[in-house]
């Protein structure tokens, strides 16, 4: 019992290639109040996108053994590249629960429109793993996916370029293919791209000639996470003081002032930690 009670309050743990990750950790933060969260960034080896499974698997062992030796009750890999490649092998390797970012949004759209067409927007890696292609069969077996690779939304949402005439171009661009298949939703199966929202949504009504949802990864993986915790009995008791700690592998300072787009304003600095993984 001492154990449990212990476990119970030990920080979720949330780890994603970089900035992109705190899209994740400001749903978390939402759905999850009492809980104090550990995030980790790999900000010296951001972008995993364009990298190779094999590095990606390697860079994620490595990103698991720190946060679990910090102790954390549950590892949230925030990364949809990360989560398409790693899962199976950080649920082998590490002895804690760990909930990726694929399958939620996918039952979310695959309950929004069944036996439908899902669209999905991911990095290179994310899109050529077919995860979720396998994601969305395991949800509702009728359902097609049709992806297209979107790598150009993170530097833009990186660099707070979220409206105008460049991200509208470049979404219509990647979007195109997508509403040529009729897809009947759409899942943005990237950390970055929930920045980009308002220009995904603009120029999908532009193109489409039906409602396509957006899905957005990062609402569906915090309330199943908080499900899981209520089902597993790991909720933080009610109490004491809730801690939210950053640890990146490098430019502190520029995680900071980019992060608070991405999270909000409370990202404090004196919080933020420079690690060597
Ligand atoms: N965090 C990554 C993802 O969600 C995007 C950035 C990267 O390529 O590392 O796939």
């Amino acid at each position: 019992m001492g154990d449990e009670r212990d476990t119970r309050s030990l920080p979720v743990g949330v780890f994603d290639s970089g900035i992109g990750g705190l899209t994740v950790l400001r749903q978390l933060r939402q759905a999850l109040p009492r809980e104090s969260f550990v995030y980790l960034g790999d900000t010296a080896r951001v972008p995993y996108g364009n990298r190779s499974e094999h590095t990606v698997v390697r860079y994620a062992r490595m990103a698991c053994s720190f946060l679990t030796g910090r102790g954390i009750k549950v590892l949230v890999v925030a990364c949809n590249t990360v989560s398409a490649v790693a899962l199976d092998m950080l649920r082998v390797e590490f002895d804690i629960p760990v909930l990726g970012v694929i399958d939620p949004p996918a039952r979310a759209a695959c309950r929004l429109r069944p036996a439908g067409r899902i669209g999905v927007l991911g990095t290179r890696r994310t899109v050529s793993s077919g995860a979720y292609d396998r994601a969305v069969k395991r949800a509702d077996s009728r359902c097609e996916v049709s992806s297209s690779p979107a790598p150009l939304f993170v530097p833009l949402a990186e660099e707070g370029w979220l409206e105008g005439e460049v991200p509208s171009l470049v979404a219509r661009q990647y979007l195109a293919p997508l509403v040529e298949r009729s897809v009947d939703a759409l899942v943005l199966g990237c950390t970055h791209y929930p920045l980009l929202i308002p220009v995904l949504e603009s120029s999908l009504a532009s193109l489409a000639t039906k409602e396509v949802p957006i899905i957005d990864s990062a609402g569906s993986v915090a309330s199943e996470a908080s499900a899981f915790l209520v089902q597993r009995g790991l909720g933080r008791p009610a109490g004491g003081h809730s801690d939210l700690r950053f640890y990146v592998t490098d430019n502190p300072e520029s995680f900071t002032r980019v992060g608070r787009r991405f999270l909000g304003d409370d990202l404090d600095p004196r919080a933020v930690e420079l690690v060597d993984l």
